[in-house]
């Protein structure tokens, strides 16, 4: 046999992973291989395999006769829309994709070099977890991508998909990374399995319900998004990278952005005239954005606000937007937590913001309180304050107390304040605040019940617009809400060169 024969043939039996039997039983769980994952994730013929001859060290457990091609991951660099994206994908049908030393070493090469050239990292996880035969190797292995996740973290965008089961140690990977993507029915997450807690809490709970991708996508927040299959995970994964600078240094592709001077009068009614009655605020982020396109994060965690990627004139921007349709629209911890960390996201890759506030407060409760509001809330001002990219806030309704101050207000570095009209900014709404102020005069009146309803409507002409907080420069602008788009082109256009610098620290200490 030639040599070229011989290296052909090598990477023909490589390429077949675990073999025809483990592939059809990938394919009928409705799993596409690790290799059909990273042939969809890349651009026709761009994607360039490495490392595709590593095998692992192990002699334990009968390991030494256990040839397992490509040590169950995929590795290796592509154009991604033309532009370089580092991936690997792990390959169930080779020992479960458990991971070894080696396995582990294929992915750390990867982040290395991702880091060097300054490209996103992209990871197909698809794996039984630590190779048990490996031991503290196996241990090991995790121990080094967890530091190389950290070391990447604003820095270079990480982007995880789970598409099969991933336990113990191999969550945290994925949970140090910026945006986790889950496919529906096929993946799991969590520390410890059914199993594990039936012997220790006697809790009966299924793998599903334990860690399907609803329940991190919805209860936890471990996830950020939920796709149906593997092609949607893959093309989704594609979609983001779009919104996405390559690294830290740069800033995120242009698009053609359309109409740019349009002026949409659907918007001058969008807003009911009860102050009450709620909407839906994606249809004012869709009117207002180029092609009402959205690319929601975390859409099933904290509902009550509003995070994800658009464009305006072609240029990516973070949504923060409070959602009047929910909870009535309340901050609360998970809410908090969900912006907070959106917020940082964008911040780390050179994203604008638009902040669209409708926030009546903060939730009140016990719950809330005990479970420390105050400490989640204050990851939300924290955020703001420290972000430096182009900050636009656009009022659209209530911006009450320290909701209004938390939704990126003037005093935490906004750059340009926008309201509407129907703008209400004040320490809390009229009816509260007339119960306060007014309580002397509403109880000895002859008829309190007018005299109240007189108070309100005082307090009401005098505070819930936005003209007092324009009078003081907390709102740079009252703007026809039908003018809202083109204003905003403008606004992030003189916000381009914006330049600021924190002062100089190791890190800042935000409350966890
Ligand atoms: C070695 C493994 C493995 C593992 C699976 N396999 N997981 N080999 N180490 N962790 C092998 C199986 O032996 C089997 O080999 C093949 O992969 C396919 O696995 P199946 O069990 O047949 O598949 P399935 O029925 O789909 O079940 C998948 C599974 C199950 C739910 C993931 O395999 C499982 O429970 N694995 C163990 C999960 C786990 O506890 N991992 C360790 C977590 S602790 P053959 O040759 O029979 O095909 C951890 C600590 C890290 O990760 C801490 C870091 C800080």
């Amino acid at each position: 046999m030639s040599k070229l024969q011989d290296l052909r043939q090598r990477k023909e039996k490589i390429a077949l992973g675990g073999g025809e039997k483990r592939v059809q039983k990938q394919h009928e769980k409705g799993k596409l291989t690790a290799r059909e994952r990273i042939n969809l994730l890349f651009d026709e013929g761009s994607f360039v395999e490495l490392d595709a001859f590593v095998k692992h060290r192990c002699t334990n457990f009968g390991m030494e006769k256990v040839d397992a091609p490509a040590e169950g991951v995929v590795t290796g660099y592509g154009k991604v829309d033309g532009r370089l994206v580092y991936a690997y994908s792990q390959d169930f049908t080779v020992v479960g994709g458990s991971l070894g030393e080696m396995h582990a070493a294929k992915i750390c090469k990867v982040m290395d070099n991702a880091m060097k050239v300054g490209s996103p990292v992209v990871g197909l996880n698809d794996s039984g977890g630590a190779r048990i035969q490996e031991a503290v190797d196996a241990l090991s292995g995790y121990g080094k991508i967890f530091y190389r996740n950290t070391l990447a973290s604003g820095v270079i965008p990480q982007i995880t998909a789970i598409m099969g089961p991933c336990a113990g140690g191999a969550v945290y990977s994925p949970a140090l990374t910026d945006f986790t993507f889950m496919v529906d029915k096929t993946s799991q997450m969590f520390i410890t399995g059914p199993q594990v807690i039936k012997t220790v809490t006697g809790e009966d709970v299924t793998a599903e319900a334990l860690g399907g991708a609803m329940t991190h996508n919805r209860i936890s927040g471990v996830a950020h998004t939920i796709v149906s299959n593997d092609e949607e995970c893959i093309s989704e994964i594609r979609r983001l990278l779009s919104f996405l600078p390559s690294n830290n240094m740069e800033t995120a592709p242009t698009f053609d952005g359309g109409e740019s001077n349009i002026i949409i009068e659907e918007l001058n009614s969008i807003i009911p005239d009860n102050p009450n009655k709620p909407y839906d605020i994606h249809d004012v982020i869709k009117l207002i954005v180029d092609d009402a396109d959205f690319f929601e994060y975390q859409p099933h965690f904290a509902k009550n606000i509003v995070t994800g990627f658009a464009r305006i004139n072609g240029e990516s921007v973070g949504i923060v937007a409070n959602q009047p349709k929910v909870l009535a629209g309340c901050l609360d911890i998970n809410a908090s937590d969900k912006s907070a960390r959106f917020v940082r996201t964008c911040d780390s890759f050179n994203i604008p913001l638009l902040t669209i506030v409708d926030v009546p407060g903060f939730l009140p409760g016990t719950s809330q309180e005990y479970g420390g509001i105050i400490r989640h809330g204050a990851k939300m001002l924290y955020a703001y304050s420290e972000a430096t990219v182009p900050k636009v806030s656009l009022i659209i309704r209530k911006a009450y107390g320290g909701a209004y101050l938390a939704m990126c207000s003037k005093d935490l570095g906004a750059d340009l304040v926008l309201a509407w009209p129907s703008a209400e900014i004040a320490v809390m709404g009229p009816q509260g605040a007339a119960n306060i102020i007014f309580r002397k005069e509403i109880s000895g009146a002859d008829d309190p019940i007018t005299m109240r309803k007189t108070l309100i409507d005082d307090y009401t002409n005098e505070f819930a617009t936005p003209y007092k907080a324009a009078e003081r420069g907390f709102v740079d602008d009252v703007i026809e809400p039908s003018s809202s788009r083109p204003r905003l082109i403008d606004a992030f256009d003189m916000l381009k060169s914006k330049r600021e610098e924190m002062p100089p620290k190791k890190h800042g200490n935000i409350p966890l």
